[in-house]
Formats: structure tokens, sequence, C-alpha cells
């Protein structure tokens, strides 16, 4: 880009350019859906400007630095790197979560568990949850915000992602919330829990897609898990029983095609009332269960 182009108008048509040409991948993977969008949330955070700034004035002119500044960033865009990881931040539940490249960035579709978490809760004073693989703290900062009475327990085996849940936690004044580092609910106390939930890796090791997607910038450990994507699942179903208490309810995110095996693991663990949910795109996406 030459440094003519600096008016909001230049340096957005500059940068829809630049998106546009990067739009799919080679393999023919969506890897950019929409650049006019992207581009506006880029220039918005040089410029520390809303949308509606930017398409109000078009003839702004912006500095030298915020034009290297925004110039490096849709470079970076245009590699691949996740917008989420560009600007530090992703909305989940309405909250605005920081996240880096120590963390999943929270998927829309992971809400899902929050809203069924809640009305399980409802009815219990003073629930106990537990969030299983917390990373950026997504879930178990949205379920105690919501309900202040709960107790909740966010514990990752990343040192890394449990300094930015609690940071976020902080940030928007959660307090009730705790942050554990161990090994899946290894560190729970026996039938301590009113509900466990959990968005673990599931991801087969060998599956292309995620190579080929801008996912490849997200932290394996927090999406592959083993040869059929069920080894954290599985784990999980096994072990959640000991730290649940009587009646119980588990509440997990699996892949697109995995519904059927999730299932087919609480009956062997003799769990009962076993149902799949559908997330807002049609896909199954949330098993519940209870001991
Ligand atoms: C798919 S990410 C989910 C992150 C977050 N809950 C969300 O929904 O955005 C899975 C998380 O599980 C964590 N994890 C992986 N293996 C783990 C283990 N053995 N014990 C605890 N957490 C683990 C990863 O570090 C990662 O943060």
């Amino acid at each position: 880009m030459s440094l003519s182009e600096k008016t909001i108008h230049e340096l957005t048509r500059y940068g829809r350019r630049k998106l546009g040409d990067h739009a799919k991948s080679p393999s023919g993977y969506p890897l950019i859906d929409n650049p006019e969008l992207e581009v506006d949330i880029l220039l918005g955070y040089v410029l520390e400007k809303p949308r509606s700034y930017l398409l109000a004035h078009p003839q702004h002119e912006v500095t030298l630095p915020e034009f290297k500044h925004f110039e490096k960033l849709i470079e970076q865009r245009a590699s691949g790197c996740p917008i989420a990881y560009i600007t530090g931040e992703k909305e989940f539940w309405s909250l605005p979560l920081q996240v880096t490249s120590d963390t999943l960035i929270p998927r829309p579709e992971t809400e899902l568990l929050v809203e069924k978490t809640l009305d399980f809760i409802q009815t219990i004073t003073k629930p106990v949850i537990a969030d299983l693989g917390t990373g950026s703290g997504a879930i178990a900062i949205a379920v105690a915000h919501e309900c202040r009475q709960a107790q909740v327990i966010a514990i990752d085996n990343s040192l890394a992602a449990l300094t930015i849940s609690q940071q976020n936690a902080n940030r928007l004044n959660v307090n009730n919330c705790w942050f554990i580092n161990s090994h899946w609910c290894d560190s729970l106390k026996s039938e301590s829990l009113d509900l466990l939930v959990s968005n673990p890796p599931y991801v087969a090791n060998d599956d292309p897609h995620w190579q080929q997607t801008d996912i490849r910038f997200e932290p394996r450990s927090a999406l592959l898990a083993g040869h059929a994507g069920m080894d954290a699942i599985n784990y999980l179903i096994k072990h959640a029983k000991r730290v649940l208490k009587p009646g119980a309810c588990i509440l997990i995110e699996h892949g697109y095609d995995q519904q059927a095996q999730v299932k087919a693991a609480f009956s062997a663990q003799s769990y009962h009332n076993i149902k799949g949910f559908k997330d807002f795109s049609g896909i199954d996406r949330v098993c519940i269960a209870h001991k």
C-alpha cells in the first residue's frame, strides 16, 4: 500500500482487496467469510473507533503509525491468523473475553452448554459446578456471571490458559469462580458437584480439516483428542461419576458426528436420562446425562 492511501475509505478498499484475495485456502476451505466486516473490525481496532464511525467518516485521514499498524494487521489476517488473536478479544455470552494463542477462541455454539447449565441449576441453592478444560474461562465465567450464588470451579491443565481465564474473571468482576490447574477432575473431591460441564478437545489427531483452516493457529492441546477424537470425552465420562453427587448432571460438547458414541459411552458407565441436543445450526453438539 502506498503512503498516499491514507483515508479510511482508501484503507478500507486496500484491506478488502488483500483479504478478498485470501478468502479461500488452496483446497477450497473458506478462510475469511466476510472480508468487509473483518477489515472494519481491524481498522476500528487500530483507530479505536466503532464501525459506525468508519462508515460516517470515509475521508478521515489516518496518521502514519496508524497506517503502518493497519497494514501489519491486514498482513497477519491474510496469513490466516484468526481475528480474535489479532485483537486479543472475543465476545462470548455477551461478555468481552481476552484470548491469546494459549486459549481456544470460544465459539458461539458453546453457548448451548451455558444455556443448559443455567436450566439445570435454577432449582438448586448454591450449586457447585465445575467447568473442565476452561481455556479462556468462557463457560465458567458466563455461568458464574449469570448465577452469582453458584460456586464455579474452572479447571485446565494449561497454566498459560488459566492465567488468561483468571484475568478475564477479574476484569469482569466475577468473584464466584475459582481456577485450578489439574488433569480433568482428578483434584476434585468425591461427590462434590451438582453439575460438571465441559467442552473438551474432540478433534481426531489425523483430521485434515484443522490443518487447512484458521483452526491451525489454536493450541493443539485444546483441539486434538486421539485417534477418533474421543479420548478426552471417554476419560471425562468414566471419571466424572466419582465427583458428581447422586442425581447430578454432566454436560459435554462433542463433534458433529460423535453424538451416538458419546451416548453409548454414557450408557456403558450406567448414567441415566441421556439426551442429545443440536446447536443453533441444527448440528448435534451437546450430550447431557445424570448420575
Ligand atoms: C476445546 S478447549 C475448550 C476451552 C473453553 N472451555 C471453550 O469452550 O472455549 C479444551 C480445553 O481443555 C484443556 N485441556 C486439555 N487437556 C486437559 C486435561 N488433561 N486436563 C484439563 N484440561 C485439559 C485445554 O487446555 C483447553 O483449554
